[in-house]
């Protein structure tokens, strides 16, 4: 490991990133974290799902959106007619930030910090795969695309303008949808993610 490489590194292809990612030393969410989680899917992708972090199944198996919040979105991308094989699927955060709780290993938010080194690597994954349209799922997510706080009930489902010329979306993120304890609401509300999945398939 030398220190041009997790400072300064710049990726020529979608497996130096993933080499990049285990290696970063930007921030210090490695510490905890079982390995780095890139994103995955085609370089010729004209989607990038853009998620939070990795969560505690993401953690262990290495994968984005392989653990509940990935089964919300599997099956609201199937609804809205986007097959998630061509889709590149990735997180603003790569290293899953938490706290212990007992046996289990508690989500915690990353900061905007956090989010601001990452994006070094996020900014590698869209200049590598150059998507026509970026989803960005919860205000996380959004920071990490956009470079700015947003609002997300406020800004989502429009089409937003890139300096890149491509177009970004927003959304809410998936666990969100998870956390809704009435049912009434949790089903109006997967339904307008499915309606924003629906918009973006429009951008394609
Ligand atoms: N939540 C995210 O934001 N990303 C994942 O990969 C899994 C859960």
């Amino acid at each position: 490991r030398d220190g041009s490489w997790e400072e300064g590194f710049v990726a020529g292809d979608l497996d130096e990133l993933r080499h990049g990612v285990q290696a970063c030393r930007r921030c210090p969410l490695y510490c905890d974290a079982t390995q780095g989680v890139c994103g995955e899917g085609p370089k010729t992708a004209k989607l990038m799902i853009v998620g939070e972090q990795p969560g505690d199944q993401e953690d262990l198996a290495g994968r984005p959106f392989v653990g509940p919040a990935g089964q919300v979105l599997d099956q609201a991308l199937a609804e809205a007619g986007i097959d998630r094989s061509v889709v590149y699927v990735t997180n603003a955060v790569k290293h899953f930030k938490h706290e212990p709780r007992g046996k289990r290993r508690l989500h915690k938010t990353p900061n905007q910090s956090e989010v601001s080194a990452c994006r070094w690597w996020l900014d590698q994954e869209r200049r590598l795969v150059r998507p026509k349209v970026t989803l960005a799922m919860g205000g996380t997510a959004a920071l990490g695309v956009l470079n700015r706080k947003v609002a997300v009930t406020q800004e989502r489902g429009q089409a937003i303008a890139l300096s890149d010329r491509s177009m970004a979306m927003i959304t809410v993120h998936p666990s969100y949808l998870l956390r809704i304890p009435d049912e009434e609401v949790r089903v109006r509300e997967r339904a307008a993610f499915v309606r924003d999945l629906k918009a973006v398939r429009d951008l394609l």
